[in-house]
């Protein structure tokens, strides 16, 4: 049934790749996790465990963003519910080379939620729309 849909998504055209995904997940979609399943699929999205802001801003950035080349399309998950935060992680994403920055609002996890993101923000939507026109408007266009 499942690689009946992917064939038939994959004559329906190049974009038919990002139809099937490997799911964001905590602990196990690190960098040799995801190279292992590219091995298997040219064709799956792939999506980094999720990495929050704080870890990108604060932490050490390389080594959260770090992927191999072989992994493409590839998908940063960001975790956190301030819009300029997000928005700085999102750019260090882009500048990274990864070909989607997703934001978590589905991972039910109580650390998550008690850190006010994941599926938390599905009560917040108006939040979600700030958060997500941050990271979506280019850098040159914001207001200082
Ligand atoms: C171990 C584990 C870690 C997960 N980590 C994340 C995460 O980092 N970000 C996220 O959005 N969802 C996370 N999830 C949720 C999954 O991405 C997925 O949405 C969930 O398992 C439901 O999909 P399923 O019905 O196919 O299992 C995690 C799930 C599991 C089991």
């Amino acid at each position: 049934m499942v690689a009946e849909a992917l064939a038939e998504g994959l004559a329906a055209g190049d974009d038919a790749r990002w139809r099937f995904c490997v799911a964001p997940m905590m602990e196990w979609t690190d960098r040799h996790c995801r190279y292992f399943h590219r091995q298997l699929s040219r064709h799956a999205r792939l999506y980094t465990e999720m990495v929050t802001t704080g870890a990108l801003l604060q932490g050490d950035p390389a080594r959260h963003l770090r992927f191999n080349a072989a992994e493409h399309p590839v998908a940063l998950q960001i975790g956190g519910s301030e819009p300029d935060d997000l928005a700085r992680a999102a750019r260090l994403g882009e500048a990274a080379g990864y070909d989607e920055i997703n934001l978590n609002c589905g991972c039910p996890s109580e650390r998550v939620q008690r850190g006010s993101f994941g599926a938390c923000l599905m009560a917040e939507p108006g939040l979600v729309a700030d958060c997500v026109r941050q990271c979506a408007t280019p850098w040159r266009f914001r207001s200082p």
